[in-house]
């Protein structure tokens, strides 16, 4: 709900659980006053101070602040007159609140629904800019979104050079200290937490690299130092972006300051009189218990508001699938793929998806990309033949693509060596043997628009995974003039968002799965489009479970790809059991990533139960609340997805933790008494256990010997 005092110029944003309260002053500046527990008595203006609202801006806490007139935080905003200078004087200048939530045109968004409401506050700049602040409140769930809006109302060009989504100023006083978390890793090594007192200066993250790259997450968490994952106050941050961000947090002496937005290196943008720009959006919430509050708060926003409505219902089954990359990579037939076709439908799979090295001339990384059109080498019949084949064994198709790549080996590059990034007189960078193509330009997406919906339109495809396996280099456009340079990353984003948004429009039941190299760009710009993104290359089930737990603080497991693999594991070499695969396999997104055709039928068979438990249990795995048990420390880890009301549970278990110790469910409710199923290959075992017994001292874990031992079992409360 949003309260607005229009005339003491008050705002609060409420949501169930939480308030947002912002206010002008009387020299009109937008301040911000509160982010806490729900409060809905507006709380006091901080003092002026020198008593002097005029002076000290650095120590005002603000909502947009600007830079060049006082307030000497590291500028964000950053507005470029036509005579040189770098300032802004904004002032509160009108206020408007709306049913829905607002959505932004080209952009991806949170979406409206389940009574959202839309603030927008105008502040002007009397030298020619109006910026339109719009704070999206999303009740059920205790998400606050923002973005901006810049309009050029002067008489003269504007140039934007840095543009910030959203600010949010923590004042000292009432947070004297505070934890910043960052989810930062590596290629096989995505979003590990990283956690550090905010210390005085700026600390950020963020990508130039045109994704948000393997590094970094645009995703971050202040939280108090005592915060851990039930008890504390934690704020968390997400921008719904893919491309160059920057989530920056500043402590001076006046508190601690949360900035993020567009990176601002080599991003200029430059409005000329009537023109707009709107910024990329952001989503905040605020626990006041713990980070598993705070995640799940994210969690259900993500599936009730951002992905593709179409996906949204979450008892409906998602198919199973095997995908043939690391089964077969470059190296297959027509009669291969059959073969692995069959042995997915022994495993009990719905769907088959051909990965990489099915176009022509594909045998290695060093060709073909951009020319989507099937080896027949490898498959005679072409796409369509061999869909018809998969099909005819009782299996849905899917398929591959980079749409984005265009190998300097290809009929597309050397038809158009302009369609790729590149700067004139510089050697252009092969990132894994490939160019990236200029998204910003209309013709280059339209050409892969043709060849994807040729590909589309050839036969029944159901499932479609969007690859990009480098980050951006040489960035430069044919297409526009030195003075607008600075747009092209951003442009790129934006082509990549159009392409994404027609494809989902012109294919509703299309299964989207988006994917880079992994998981180099897993942010929720993305999920508005496709409902799961590969999360990681590394599929061992140790190394998964880090990355997975990282990668949960923001994002529901039920979007992120995890597939069982075999063993050894090829990016590790690590041999763990079954369960401790399926553990990982199970939590989100299930499928098969390995060559079954090496696997006995028995073997084969041993591996039904667990893809029956994902069919049984699916619908509460896509929907119920994430606890994160016990961190991954590298030996092992235990986590758990419950109903909301504690009535039934999966407990995931691998490694260390399965040497016979309790583990407390937070979610057992405590006048029940709870079935365990425990789930082996080749058996299971039911135990019962009182609620209260369950919350503390907890479920004793197996006591499991072996490399990687893993544990599943399905919790319900009885009667
Ligand atoms: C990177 C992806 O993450 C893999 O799953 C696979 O699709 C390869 N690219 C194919 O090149």
């Amino acid at each position: 709900m949003i309260h607005a005092d229009f005339t003491a110029r008050r705002f609060g944003l409420h949501t169930a659980h939480t308030s947002y309260w912002l206010a002008a002053d009387d020299a009109g500046r937008l301040l911000h006053l509160y982010y806490g527990p729900l409060c809905r008595t507006a709380p006091a203006l901080p003092p002026a101070p020198h008593n002097d609202p005029g002076c000290w801006p650095d120590r005002l806490p603000q909502e947009y602040p600007a830079p060049g007139l006082g307030d000497n935080h590291a500028p964000f905003f950053a507005p470029e007159w036509p005579d040189g200078t770098v300032a802004g004087d904004l002032r509160f200048a009108g206020a408007e609140v709306t049913p829905g939530k607002y959505a932004l045109p080209g952009l991806p968004a949170f979406r409206d629904g389940d009574g959202a409401e839309t603030l927008r506050l105008t502040l002007r700049d009397e030298a020619g800019l109006t910026v339109t602040l719009l704070y999206g409140v999303l009740p059920g769930c205790g998400v606050i979104t923002r973005a901006a809006i810049v309009e050029n109302t002067g008489r003269a060009p504007v140039t934007l050079r840095g543009v910030p989504s959203a600010v949010v100023d923590f004042a000292k006083a009432d947070v004297p200290a505070l934890d910043l978390i960052t989810f930062d890793g590596d290629w096989a090594a995505e979003r590990t937490p990283c956690r550090a007192a905010v210390r005085p200066g700026v600390q950020s993250v963020g990508s130039v690299g045109g994704i948000p790259t393997h590094a970094h997450n645009p995703f971050a968490v202040l939280c108090a130092p005592d915060a851990g994952e039930e008890h504390g106050a934690c704020w968390g941050a997400a921008l719904v972006y893919s491309g160059n961000y920057r989530i920056q947090a500043e402590r001076t002496v006046a508190g601690v300051r949360l900035s993020l937005g567009i990176e601002p290196f080599r991003f200029a943008w430059t409005l000329a009189p009537g023109e707009r720009f709107t910024t990329p959006e952001a989503a905040f919430v605020y626990s006041g218990a713990g980070l598993g509050g705070m995640s799940r708060a994210f969690h259900d926003a993500i599936r009730r508001h951002l992905i593709p409505p179409r996906w949204a219902d979450l008892a409906a089954p998602r198919p199973v699938l095997l995908n043939s990359w690391e089964a077969c990579y470059f190296d297959f037939d027509e009669a291969k793929l059959l073969a692995l076709a069959a042995a997915a439908k022994d495993a009990h799979a719905d769907l088959f998806v051909l990965d990489d090295g099915w176009f022509k001339g594909r045998d290695a990384d060093t060709t073909s990309l951009g020319d989507w059109v099937a080896d027949t080498r490898k498959l005679p019949g072409g796409v369509a033949g061999l869909c018809k084949k998969i099909n005819a064994l009782g299996l849905d198709f899917g398929i591959w693509v980079e749409p984005e790549a265009v190998s300097p080996d290809s009929e597309l590059y050397r038809a158009h060596p302009d369609w790729a990034l590149h700067i004139p007189g510089r050697e252009t960078l092969a990132i894994r043997n490939q160019y990236v193509l200029d998204f910003s330009r209309d013709e280059v997406r339209e050409n892969i628009w043709q060849q994807l919906t040729a590909l589309l339109d050839s036969c029944p495809v159901r499932y479609l995974k969007w690859d990009m396996n480098r980050s951006l280099a040489n960035v430069c456009s044919a297409a526009l003039p030195a003075a607008r340079q600075g747009e092209v990353y951003h442009r790129y984003v934006l082509g990549v968002y159009d392409l994404q948004q027609k494809l989902t429009a012109r294919y509703p039941d299309l299964l989207l799965e988006n994917c880079a190299g992994g998981g180099a760009r897993f942010d929720c710009g993305m999920l508005y489009y496709a409902p799961q993104i590969w999360a990681s290359d590394n599929t061992d089930a140790l190394d998964r479970q880090m990355i997975q737990y990282g990668t949960s603080f923001c994002y529901p497991p039920c979007v992120m790809g995890e597939h069982y693999s075999t063993v050894p594991n090829h990016c590790t070499g690590r041999t763990a059991s079954v369960e401790a695969r399926m553990a990982a396999a199970l939590t989100g997104t299930f499928g098969f990533e390995l060559d079954l055709t090496r696997y006995t039928a028995a073997e084969i068979e041993a591996l039904h139960p667990f893809v029956q438990f994902y069919r049984d249990h699916g619908a509460l795995l896509r929907s119920g609340s994430y606890y994160r048990l016990a961190a991954p420390d590298g030996k092992g880890a235990v986590w758990a997805i419950a109903a909301a009301d504690g009535s039934e549970a999966v407990v995931f278990a691998a490694g260390a933790p399965l040497d016979g110790r309790r583990q407390p469910l937070p979610f057992a409710r405590p006048g029940a008494r709870y079935a365990v199923q425990a789930l082996y290959t080749g058996g299971a075992d039911e135990t019962a256990h009182a609620g209260e017994a369950l919350a503390a001292p907890g479920l004793p874990l197996p006591a499991l010997r072996g490399e990687v031992p893993g544990y599943i079992a399905w919790l319900h409360a009885q009667g």
